[in-house]
């Protein structure tokens, strides 16, 4: 383009640093949340968004692309055409059904995995080198008809899970003991719903146990208060979507902080869903739920090896058991 002109002594062109680019499907008030976040969050330099509702599609992206100005420069595609996604390096998928108050994740299956069959191929067949990231629920079963669907390997298929479970968890913890999330390490594993698992014995407040230092100030053992702050966590969405109809911010953060750590090869450790078959005992098939899992650029990098109580055991494996008993009716 002839607007500028180019100082003497430039070099010609050469071909750009590869640009990021990030896929969002569905533009509901998820995929919203996260596209705003990851666009506020400079994470991406080229975003496509795809939903099935053209009108909403175009308006989105065009509210969009009017903040421009006022955000980091980032080009937003639209379309219906899962060829505008090509060559992303993240897929990230939000659409389908959202549920009703009061109804359960996994009574969102049947619908959700109907819609899967039209967006899980053409992902993967425009975007054969992506890692595709699942955030529609029931997020752990969707994360392994994706997975199944695309054909890709175990490390390039992910849900974002208890990545959000662990961060409600973290924010009561921390309420409770008026300290700072960021300094509460505390992870909630399994199923991103009613079954999920809180890791007690593995929470630490700046580096401190805080079940041992309980014990040791001899202050009561708060068991009591311990088992609410989980209920509070399984509870939080169901009260979010009977006060607003939907969740949205929270996993708007939760999704970027999973993109971030992928696409910039954070190497960080993230509870989110990948297919946990063999971990813990977990046996009976190829079941995906969260567990603590360092991401990097080549997607999943392994699941750390943390130590779990019997009890908490039990109840990864009872968890492992409500989703297979789930994924059984899919035949797939
Ligand atoms: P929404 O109803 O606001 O948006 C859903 C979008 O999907 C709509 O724009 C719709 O047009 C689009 N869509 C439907 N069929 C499609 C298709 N075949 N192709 C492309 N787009 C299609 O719902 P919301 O609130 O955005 O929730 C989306 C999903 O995210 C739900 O399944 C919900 O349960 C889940 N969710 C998951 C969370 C998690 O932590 N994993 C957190 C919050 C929501
Ligand atoms: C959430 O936990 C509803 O899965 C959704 O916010």
């Amino acid at each position: 383009n002839s607007f500028f002109t180019p100082i003497s002594g430039t070099a010609p062109a050469t071909s750009p640093r590869r640009n990021t680019k990030i896929t969002v499907v569905g533009v509901g008030n998820v995929g919203m949340a996260i596209a705003q976040t990851i666009i506020t969050q400079d994470l991406a330099d080229e975003l496509t968004l795809v939903d099935a509702n053209s009108d909403k599609l175009q308006g989105e992206v065009l509210d969009l692309q009017h903040s421009a100005a006022f955000l980091p420069r980032v080009k937003i595609n639209a379309s219906l055409d899962y060829a505008a996604t090509a060559n992303s390096d993240l897929c990230i998928v939000t659409a389908g059904a959202r549920q009703n108050p009061g109804e359960t994740r996994l009574n969102l299956l049947q619908r959700n995995v109907a819609l899967f069959k039209h967006i899980v191929p053409p992902l993967a067949k425009y975007s054969p080198d992506s890692i595709i990231l699942v955030v529609s629920n029931p997020v752990d079963v969707l994360t392994y008809v994706a997975w199944k669907l695309s054909g890709f390997p175990a490390n390039r298929v992910l849900g974002s899970g208890t990545n959000l479970d662990s961060s409600r968890f973290r924010f009561l913890i921390a309420d409770h003991l008026d300290v700072n999330a960021q300094d509460v390490q505390a992870y909630i594993v399994g199923e991103h719903g009613d079954s999920s698992v809180a890791l007690w014995s593995s929470i630490s407040v700046g580096g401190v146990p805080v079940l041992s230092f309980l014990d040791r100030q001899q202050i009561p053992y708060e068991k009591k208060t311990l088992e609410n702050i989980h209920k509070e966590v399984v509870q939080g969405a169901y009260e979010v979507i009977r006060l607003k109809g939907y969740t949205s911010w929270a996993i708007g953060y939760s999704v970027a902080s999973l993109a971030r750590s992928l696409l910039r090869n954070q190497r960080r450790i993230h509870p989110v869903s990948v297919l946990a078959k063999g971990f813990y005992g977990i046996q009976g098939g190829d079941v995906f739920l969260s567990l603590p899992a360092q991401l990097g650029r080549r997607g999943v990098l392994g699941v750390t090896n943390v130590h779990l109580t019997d009890e908490e055991v039990e109840k990864l494996r009872n968890s492992a058991k409500t989703i297979l008993d789930v994924q059984s009716q899919l035949g797939l």
